[in-house]
């Protein structure tokens, strides 16, 4: 068992130039993409989070070869998969596993798959992938946890979405790329990272049109090609760095950032009082932080509002800002744990559902806490580089499954932060002192 926790001390001003990896959640449905062609595809960078491993696990299993041929390079030959059932063990280690649903109904026709479940951050139900499967004409029936999805012939269909779903646009998108005919997904979603996969599918010769107002058209056909591709650049890591420099009064240049797809969280750190400039064509961000933070209110949304993913960092930075800050998450039903986990840094944080009011405090201090999800690791290391002593985080597993050795960025930026492997007896005593919380691990998101 891993005795292993991130250890934060305070660490004012960080500053400097940073490299951002490709982004976790245009990279997990672009390999899964990969299904859908016959032969040797590269994509290039590609971060070495544990979900990317997770997914290049499941295509292995699945018949193919998956490997790193460089740091960031991934080589995965489709030519030899033959199979359309998962290992359950692999599929429930990960939700985003869902996403190989789509393609592998197209390459086969069948996918029998183990139901994800849920996670802490919310139930997070896969109804509308199957009723969108079930629409282009799949039987679906379901036994012990596991689905068992046929389709003699997939066919085109209009596909009405009552919530634009990031993971049913994907799955679906992939379905309907190989499918005959005309799919349109009406309410998609238009994350950058499925706008990312579009990009793909298109260099492997499917057919996309995004119509407005959010219409996705896939004229289906008969053969998609390997690819070479770079994944684009990760925003939520962008956006963490950015609120590392801001928590910490620093000053950061991150010359890739995506700021393209980054308008409303720029514009929020702005309201701050942060100084950002953006590069030329929307690449690029330069921001030098407010030594007087104002607060600001936000509410998450689909793409292109405040995103959930950034929410819980962008938490921490209110924490310390001057002035009161209303955060409302909308997307996840249960995406507010790190609430009590700031509480014990010394937030004033009073809340309701998944309504938030953040009074601003002068200090925070540091106190052993526990991540319940990839965002919320994130919050609190933050919020650790911003408290006066030093902050120990458990559930380690959550900050490797999203990031790419995000610490030793950090670092680079004066960033005083490590991972602990430590002794059985120490591990116990920091679990006792967080579980003083009452919130229980998580399981997989
Ligand atoms: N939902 C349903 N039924 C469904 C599908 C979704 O009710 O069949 C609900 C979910 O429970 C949730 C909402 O719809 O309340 C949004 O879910 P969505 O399908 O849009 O999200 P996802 O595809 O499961 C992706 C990202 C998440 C990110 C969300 C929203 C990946 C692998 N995951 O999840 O990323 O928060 O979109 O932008 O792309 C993260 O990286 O930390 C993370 C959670």
């Amino acid at each position: 068992m891993s005795n292993k926790y991130i250890q934060v001390e305070q660490s004012l001003n960080l500053r400097g130039q940073a490299s951002l990896n490709g982004a976790k959640n245009a990279t997990l449905p672009i390999i899964a993409s990969l299904i859908l062609t016959d032969g040797v595809s590269q994509l290039s960078n590609v971060p070495r989070s544990h979900d990317v491993m997770c997914m290049m696990e499941l295509l292995r299993n699945l018949g193919a070869r998956a490997d790193f041929i460089d740091e960031h390079t991934l080589e995965v030959d489709t030519s030899m998969l033959d199979t359309f059932c998962i290992d359950p063990a692999i599929m429930k280690k990960m939700r985003a596993s869902i996403l190989v649903m789509g393609p592998l109904l197209a390459r086969f026709g069948k996918a029998d798959v183990a139901l994800p479940g849920g996670c802490s951050i919310g139930a997070r139900p896969i109804n509308y992938h199957l009723e969108a499967f079930a629409s282009m004409g799949t039987q679906i029936t379901m036994q012990d946890d596991f689905l068992y999805a046929r389709a003699s012939s997939l066919k085109a269909s209009t596909i009405i979405m009552d919530y634009p779903s990031v993971g049913t646009t994907e799955n679906v998108m992939m379905a309907a790329a190989r499918t005959r005919g005309i799919t349109r997904i009406v309410n998609a979603a238009l994350e950058p990272e499925v706008l990312d996969l579009i990009a793909v599918l298109r260099a492997m010769g499917a057919n996309i049109t995004i119509r407005p107002a959010a219409t996705i058209e896939i004229e289906g056909v008969d053969e998609l090609k390997p690819v070479e591709y770079a994944i684009m650049y990760d925003r939520l890591e962008a956006g963490a760095l950015m609120l590392a420099a801001a928590i910490t009064g620093g000053d950061i240049y991150l010359p890739q950032a995506p700021a393209h797809a980054m308008e409303i969280f720029i514009l929020k750190l702005q309201q701050m009082g942060h100084a950002i400039e953006v590069g030329a064509h929307g690449v690029g961000v330069h921001l030098k932080a407010t030594t007087s933070p104002q607060a600001v209110s936000l509410k998450t949304g689909q793409y292109p509002g405040f995103p959930t993913d950034l929410q819980a960092p962008m938490m921490a930075a209110q924490c310390l800002a001057d002035g009161v800050s209303v955060i409302e998450e909308t997307v996840f039903e249960n995406r507010m744990l790190h609430v009590h986990e700031l509480v014990k840094m010394g937030a004033n944080i009073t809340s309701e559902h998944n309504r938030t009011i953040i009074k601003g405090v002068d200090q925070l201090r540091g106190a052993a806490v526990m991540a319940t999800d990839i965002r919320a690791s994130c919050a609190l290391v933050l919020a650790g580089f911003a408290a006066q002593g030093t902050t120990r985080m458990t559930g380690l597993h959550h900050w490797m499954r999203g990031y790419d050795s995000l610490e030793l960025t950090l670092q680079s930026l004066g960033g005083r932060i490590s991972i602990v492997d430590c002794q059985d007896a120490e591990y116990q005593a920091l679990l006792g002192q967080v579980n003083g919380s009452g919130v229980t691990a998580s399981q997989a998101c």
